[in-house]
């Protein structure tokens, strides 16, 4: 590429160049050749560089002492998100160069998603491969890390449970090497006990990477006792995650809790008196029923639909989230259970009680960012609950 490369018209086409050989260095010679190769690439991203200012193409480098870890899932809304706060940007939608340089100028890392089949992954070779690509595209895009996210059922004594945590340390290990001050994490369930068949090496994997992203949410995946509608998130079944993974041995900072930026509408079969809704039975993965029932809803849906409905907004102690009841136009009840700046910031108080490394959501896109006075305000309530409340501490 020649000339003044800003903004090419199709973001990620114009860097392919120089890729091949980068790709040899990568492959073959990581050890012997890596000063070699840092000192190519960085020339190579200052030359192709989408930003207007090329040295934002550069690497985030500074560890913050407080992560606020996004997950952005496409469009543009990112250009509405509270940039004071965000540390990371996990990409799980189309790669945006705009995005990319816009986290740099707020010190934000831009991190891959990693998915992989847990089959594939048993052989050693197959992961290198998969490791050195993850490698390329991130060096391509200019990003600072990866975010493994499986989620695939892994049984305890199969090949799997070894060849995961191998592969997040094997990955975090090349990324810490090729990339420079480059983060490595991996999802978690919300609790270490086999949530959906996933007997993973909890400790093994935290150890291995930068930290673990606990996916506090979708708590209601697999249901064993009354076939109900209930929150997303319960207080107390969710911190009782927290206290889990930190009595197995993990280092409070090694864990980022998840919250909800979205809900579920159940249809009920049957709606009690005292809101007991009933719901179909969906098994997942060996449990009689699920939150498969029901159907996730943005916040910024469910603040619209709320104020109109039979219900409007209300509190459930136990568990300690919101919820709401309204008719579908063919007259069957659902029940709506989400989380609210009061629901959040109830858990979020956890991340400063016990010293966990930080906060993020699924997902940032969730929210209205319209501009709308009302939904204005929503917003920021929103963003504000992930505020370290350090007077708590
Ligand atoms: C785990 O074990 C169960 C029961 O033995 C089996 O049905 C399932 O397919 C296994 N899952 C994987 C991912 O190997
Ligand atoms: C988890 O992984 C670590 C690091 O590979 C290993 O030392 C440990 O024995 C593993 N734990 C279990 C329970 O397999
Ligand atoms: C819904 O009702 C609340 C409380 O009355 C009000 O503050 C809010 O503005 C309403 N939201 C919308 C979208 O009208």
């Amino acid at each position: 590429m020649s000339g003044t490369p800003r903004r090419p018209p199709l973001p990620g086409v114009r860097q392919l160049s120089g890729l091949p050989g980068l790709a040899l260095l990568l492959l073959a010679l990581p050890l012997v050749a890596k000063a070699d190769a840092q000192a190519d690439a960085q020339a190579e991203a200052e030359a192709d560089c989408p930003c207007e200012e090329p040295t934002l193409c550069r690497p985030i480098r500074h560890h913050p002492d407080h992560e606020v870890f996004v997950f952005d899932v496409g469009y543009k809304t990112w250009k509405y998100y509270d940039w004071s706060q965000i540390t990371t940007v996990a990409t799980f939608g189309k790669y945006d160069s705009e995005l990319m340089c816009y986290a740099h100028s707020k010190g934000a890392r831009v991190v891959l998603k990693g998915d992989v089949s847990v089959k594939d992954i048993i052989d050693p070779t197959f992961r290198a491969s998969w490791i050195a690509q993850k490698l390329i595209l991130a060096r391509k895009q200019y990003m600072d890390g990866i975010n493994i996210d499986i989620e695939q059922e892994v049984n305890c004594s199969s090949p799997e449970y070894d060849a995961l945590t191998a592969l997040v340390k094997e990955t975090a290990d090349a990324f810490h090497r090729e990339i420079e001050g480059s983060q490595v994490t991996f999802d978690v369930a919300w609790s270490p006990k086999n949530i959906d068949g996933r007997c993973y090496n909890y400790t093994g994997i935290a150890d291995a990477c930068d930290f673990v992203f606990v996916m506090s949410y979708d708590e209601q995946s697999q249901v064993w006792s009354d076939c109900i509608a209930a929150a997303n998130a319960p207080y107390i079944q969710t911190l009782t995650g927290y206290d889990d993974y930190i009595s197995m041995g993990i280092n409070p900072r090694k864990l980022v809790m998840g919250v909800p930026w979205y809900g579920y509408d159940y249809t009920c079969l049957k709606l009690s008196a005292d809101d007991v809704c009933t719901i179909a039975k969906v098994p997942f993965r060996g449990a009689p029923c699920s939150d498969a029932a029901g159907h996730q809803v943005p916040y910024k849906v469910i603040m619209k639909q709320v104020n109109s409905s039979i219900s409007g907004s209300q509190w459930n102690e136990d568990q300690q989230a919101p919820y709401y009841k309204y008719k579908d136009p063919a007259g069957r009840f659902h029940q709506v259970w989400y989380d609210n700046p009061r629901s959040i910031a109830l858990k979020a108080a956890y991340v400063n009680q016990h010293g966990l490394r930080g906060i993020g959501m699924w997902n940032a896109n969730s929210l209205d960012y319209s501009g709308h006075p009302v939904a204005k305000w929503q917003t920021e309530e929103m963003w504000k609950v992930l505020k370290p409340k350090l007077s708590q501490r």
